[in-house]
């Protein structure tokens, strides 16, 4: 593997009695998406404002390209604007007095950079987030969109290595924040740039990232391919984070290697399941949980991994249906496709595959 071009060595933060970072550590790779995943106040933009020195840490190093840009034993802690970082946050942070193509030529005049080279840097970097045409308007006076294109237009125009961002949508409606996220991850695609991107939202996370870390009280729960850590969690916290999860009591009827057949309690059933890595031998309780949409929903008989159950009631979501299934005494939620909603009041069979399912201590 390449050398990364960021390092994060076991970060320690504490605020009085908070312990806000607790260990934090992970390496970046030039070009990729980097997304810092968890609950609010689990410690994501301290942990950013740490990496762009915009705050001390009690421990812990951060290298830039194998260089220590923080070093607490070593005593190096390189100034913000000496890190070639950008940072975009969540409020903007637009001058309100100034034009839009002002406040782009605003880092480049703090860095004294000439203004024939000025001109042609912003014109550039306007041009990448489509904003060329509003070059001269008050910046206030545009939407929340543009305004958070100039805010990247200004963290991009003086090319940093790393582009830092703090919830950079999360100010936007919901229809301008899905449209925002295409044009962040084609600018990011086109100019290969490096981010490390903030947020508490696990769709924006799971659709921009090439890796995410979760995080949780101070501490990385699983870092990992966004694919990875929905179809394979490590913890009960990241299961439960990423996407919704049934979870049934059960009983390890025949346990062998990966697979495992499972009697279920309140829903009577047998099922094959993935073991989950479980250390449990038969006669165990475990919990099984499932994935709403990875559950079949059919009529009549089902097959051998199926359960029978009837619909007590259905949500019409437009794009899916949600369904409420009474099975013995359970009631599950399964996603089901639009047409399902013509199931409310039916018997149905619930058709689960091994590897939809998996088995968690109890
Ligand atoms: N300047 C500060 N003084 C005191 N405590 C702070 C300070 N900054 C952060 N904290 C505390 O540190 C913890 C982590 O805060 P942080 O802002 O990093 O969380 P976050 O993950 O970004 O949350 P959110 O999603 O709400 O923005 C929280 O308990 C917070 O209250
Ligand atoms: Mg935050």
């Amino acid at each position: 593997m390449s050398q990364p071009i960021i390092e994060v060595r076991d970060l320690v933060k504490t605020f009085g009695a908070v312990r806000a970072l607790d260990g934090i550590g992970f390496s970046i790779s030039k070009g990729e998406v980097f997304t810092l995943l968890g609950p609010s106040g689990c410690g994501k933009s301290t942990t950013l404002r740490i990496v762009a020195g915009l705050e001390s840490a009690d421990d812990g190093d951060i290298l830039l390209n194998g260089n220590p840009i923080l070093s607490i034993a070593a005593r190096i802690n390189v100034a913000p604007e000496k890190r070639d970082m950008g940072m975009v946050f969540q409020s903007y942070a637009i001058w309100p007095h100034m034009t839009v193509a002002e406040n782009v030529a605003y880092p480049l005049k703090l860095r004294g950079v000439g203004s024939a080279e000025i001109r042609d840097r912003v014109t550039r970097a306007l041009d990448l987030v489509d904003l060329a045409a509003q070059s001269d308007r008050d910046a206030p006076k545009l939407s929340g969109g543009q305004q958070q294109r100039v805010a990247l237009a200004r963290a991009l125009v003086y090319e940093p290595q790393v582009l830092l961002l703090d919830e950079p949508l999360s100010n936007l409606d919901v229809k301008l924040r899905e449209q925002m996220r295409f044009e962040l991850k084609l600018l990011q695609e086109r100019l290969g740039l490096t981010l490390i991107y903030v947020t508490h939202d696990q769709s924006e996370a799971l659709s921009l990232s090439d890796h995410i870390a979760l995080m949780n009280l101070g501490r990385i729960e699983q870092i990992g391919v966004p694919w990875d850590l929905y179809e394979h969690p490590k913890t009960e916290f990241v299961r439960d984070f990423l996407g919704k999860t049934v979870t049934l009591p059960g009983t390890i009827a025949a346990i062998d290697g990966a697979t495992a057949r499972v009697t279920l309690g309140g829903a009577e059933g047998t099922l094959t399941c993935q073991a989950n890595g479980l250390d449990a031998a038969a006669g165990g309780a475990v919990m099984v949980a499932i994935r709403p949409e990875r559950v079949r929903l059919g009529a009549g008989e089902g097959g051998a991994n199926s359960l029978t159950g009837h619909v007590e009631t259905v949500l019409y979501q437009g794009e899916r249906s949600e369904c409420l299934v009474r099975v013995g005494r359970e009631l599950i939620t399964v996603y089901g496709p639009p047409e399902a909603v013509k199931l409310r009041g039916r018997d149905i069979t619930l058709e689960l595959a091994p590897d939809a399912i998996s088995l968690w201590p109890r």
